[in-house]
């Protein structure tokens, strides 16, 4: 590529310019003051944002998480270290240290991942951390503090409401993160170091693989800090094997797509569905609830199995679709409970476990089945199926899967 250079004039008459070069853009503010641009490498190829065999591109992105996965993890794990190298990480390291408490920012599917990823700094790094709805930020009066690290996720960049947040706390001094999967968006451009997802352009509204690759880049964070703390280089090396194996996994997840379908052509009517987990999976139920809401427009709802005996188990009814996650891991006990009470009230339900677990099979109507993984990645895995359940149900509906009514990719008013 040669030089290319470009006049143009302001409304109020003034002559700006500018060249750029393969590797450089110059242009002159409105004073007529030099102004070097710098250049990011954008690692997309070019038949990302084409549709290419699929008919969506809700379905092309579900079935491109195990690439993008790969994509967001390359040259982040240390398997020797049993931890994670984010290199924005680097510059701020001594700071790191004297974090005690993490707030996430985030909006709708985005909140979810933040809320795995504040459940995997409690847990694994002993670490304080809290997910907010961005947009309730504002309406709080945040304290901020110098020992909080704020993370704002965002798959676009450009929620008002999440930059707004992240205005506000700056304003007041903290130390601002950003978890993003556009190069270049206000969020990379406003945080004081950040984590590219790499997941690749998502052009459907309905957030799939960036769901994932924001849960993968909240592990790697969680990971960084649970190796700063407490998490033995051992059990670090355990999360890293998994971490590796992860892609692999997903594509055994996707696998089952023909029976998230069978599912969904019989229950497309139903006129309620819930979807039950614990841990960090009760925002994967979440997840799959506002899935099926923004593309099917069946009302349903996640929740905590917990918090089931609180109300909502009163909506139970025979035959009623519900979609309970119950990996091998510390819920698993507390969830048979559940599947008791859901079953003695005529649910139908679906699971979404280990494929060897007996006990759940004995309590449910089906089981998509989970690979054994390490519990830290289970959220990764338990929402595939979800999000191929809300696909397939929207697709027996008819509706306009790519751009549900409404709804905009990219939320940028308040
Ligand atoms: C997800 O399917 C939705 N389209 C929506 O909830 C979205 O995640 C939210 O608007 C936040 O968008 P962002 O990640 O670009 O900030």
């Amino acid at each position: 590529m040669g030089r290319f250079r470009y006049q143009a004039t302001t409304e109020e008459g003034k002559r700006i310019s500018g060249v750029t070069t393969a590797t450089s853009i110059k242009t002159v503010d409105l004073e007529q003051r030099d102004r070097e641009k710098r250049v990011e490498k954008i690692l997309h190829r070019a038949d990302d944002a084409d549709i290419g065999k699929y008919d969506h591109f809700m379905m092309k992105e579900i079935c491109e998480q195990p690439a993008a996965l790969d994509r967001s993890m390359r040259g982040r794990l240390d398997a020797v270290l049993g931890s994670s190298r984010l290199g924005g990480l680097q510059t701020h390291e001594a700071r790191l240290f004297d974090i005690r408490n993490v707030v996430f920012l985030a909006c709708g599917t985005s909140l979810y991942s933040a809320q795995v990823g504040a459940y995997l700094l409690n847990r694994y790094a002993r670490l304080p951390a809290v997910a907010e709805d961005a947009a309730e930020l504002s309406v709080k009066n945040p304290i901020v503090d110098r020992h909080t690290l704020y993370v704002a996720i965002s798959q676009s960049g450009e929620t008002a409401d999440t930059l707004s947040a992240l205005r506000e706390i700056r304003m007041r001094g903290g130390l601002c993160a950003g978890i993003t999967n556009v190069v270049g968006s206000s969020l990379s451009r406003e945080t004081d170091f950040g984590i590219y997802v790499h997941a690749g352009p998502e052009i459907s509204v309905c957030s799939t693989k960036a769901f994932t690759a924001q849960v993968l880049a909240t592990e790697l964070l969680a990971l960084r800090f649970a190796r700063m703390r407490d998490l033995s280089a051992a059990d670090g090396r355990l999360w890293v094997n998994a971490l590796e194996s992860i892609s692999a996994q997903v594509g055994l997840m996707l696998e089952q797509a023909e029976s998230c379908k069978l599912l969904a052509q019989r229950f497309y009517q139903s006129r309620f569905t819930m979807f039950v987990g614990r841990g960090a999976n009760v925002a994967v139920a979440c997840e799959g609830a506002l899935k099926l809401k923004e593309i099917a427009y069946l009302p349903a709802e996640g929740l905590s199995g917990a918090a089931m005996k609180h109300g909502p188990l009163a909506l139970i009814e025979p035959g009623l679709p519900v979609w309970a996650l119950v990996p091998p891991d510390v819920t698993r006990e507390r969830m048979l409970g559940n599947l008791r009470e859901l079953k003695a009230r005529g649910a139908h339900i679906t699971a979404v476990a280990a494929g060897d677990d007996e006990e759940v099979h004995s309590l449910v109507d089906e089981v998509l089945a989970l690979p054994p993984h390490h519990p830290a990645v289970s959220p990764i895995l338990t929402v595939i199926p979800l999000q191929l359940y809300a696909y397939y149900s929207a697709l027996k509906l008819g509706y306009d899967i790519d751009k549900p009514r409404n709804l905009a990719k990219s939320v940028t008013v308040m």
